[in-house]
């Protein structure tokens, strides 16, 4: 026992008076202290000629000799890094810098800002809402009551635990928000991501993101819609796009008409984009259904309002030429790259 004492107190001293400066003398250190044939292996052989009375506070010392010999060799090889650090004599300052990739916005997000900031132009404010919906929000209030045929317009995704509740098909769910609150006037935009249950194609998701626009007060009218539309379709395309209105339906609004312009891509001369017609539909439009208002209790003798909806990929798709809707959802950046500039 006395003779392991000496053997350890000796190999300390060693320990405490070693310098190194290179990585080969601290390898030598950890092969000569802490390898298999190492001094710690051997010291702890000589446990076996302890008596056994005297092997348990033998085992201790062992145990805090290991200790110590790994805590100087850490304490050694982190000395080595530092001043391997401060060491610039190896240091070529002429070498090119590491370069740093540029990130940039998502095409989508890029085109919703475009959007919202031509509306706040016009007076509009920005409303969001929640993406789980009720289905009063959803459906009821815009004049869709249960059974309604015009439901099945949008296949909805339905939350299991309430039947109630669904992923929001179009953020019309936030223009009723809105209106419930009864601050009147009401001019807002409503830009968020919508869920319905399609197919996934170069053409349709299960989800995509929509701007929808809502104006109320006294005196609205179809003109003001149009003219508010106008200037939108000037501002996003520039002003050699030709716009026209058809006729539609939704159940919200009445009269209801859906929103053409000039395909951007043949310029008016047909092609697959525009389906050899010339003209590409971006939204659906109209004066605010007299129900809808009154289901928000607002007095629909004396209130009318224009609104409309678009989808951000639709017009991402056409002010850039992507011809495939799955490009946003991808996030493959050979694709993001090409947006770089366009923040
Ligand atoms: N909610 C419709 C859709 O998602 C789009 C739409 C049409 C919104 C007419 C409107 C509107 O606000 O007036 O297909």
């Amino acid at each position: 026992m006395n003779q392991l004492l000496a053997h350890i107190e000796q190999y300390k001293k060693e320990i405490t008076a070693i310098k190194i400066s290179s990585k080969e003398d601290l390898e030598s250190f950890r092969i000569k202290y802490l390898g298999t044939k190492g001094i710690l292996k051997n010291v702890m052989g000589e446990m076996k000629n302890v008596p056994i009375d005297q092997k348990k506070e033998a085992g201790q010392l062992l145990n805090e000799f290991k200790l110590f010999v790994e805590s100087n060799y850490e304490a050694l090889a982190n000395s080595m890094e530092t001043t391997s650090v401060k060491d610039k004599s190896n240091l070529d300052i002429t070498l090119p810098g590491q370069p740093l990739s540029v990130g940039s916005r998502h095409p989508i997000s890029i085109v919703h800002n475009k959007i919202v900031q031509i509306f706040q132009r016009l007076g509009f404010s920005v409303a969001e809402g929640p993406e789980i919906e009720d289905d009063w929000h959803n459906f009821s209030a815009l004049n869709l009551p249960e059974n309604h045929p015009a439901r099945d317009m949008q296949d909805t995704f339905y939350i299991s635990q309430n039947p109630d509740w669904l992923l929001r098909t179009h953020t019309s769910s936030v223009q009723i928000r809105e209106m419930e609150k009864g601050d009147l006037p009401l001019r807002i935009i409503c830009p968020g991501r919508v869920y319905r249950n399609e197919t996934i194609s170069a053409r349709a998701h299960c989800f995509f993101n929509q701007v929808e626009g809502l104006y109320i007060a006294e005196n609205v009218s179809f003109a003001d819609l149009k003219q508010t539309l106008y200037f939108f379709v000037k501002e996003m395309f520039g002003t050699d796009v030709k716009v026209r209105f058809r006729p539609s339906y939704f159940p919200f609004t009445e009269p209801s008409a859906e929103m053409d312009i000039s395909c951007l891509i043949c310029d008016g001369a047909g092609c697959s984009v525009c389906k050899k017609t010339g003209w590409v539909e971006i939204l659906g439009c109209g004066m605010v259904h007299p129900s809808v208002l009154d289901n928000c209790g607002i007095d629909s003798n004396k209130y009318t309002g224009f609104a409309f909806g678009m989808g951000i990929e639709r017009i991402t798709m056409l002010l850039y030429q992507v011809k495939d809707l799955r490009l946003f959802s991808e996030n493959d950046v050979r694709f993001l790259r090409q947006f770089t500039s366009a923040i």
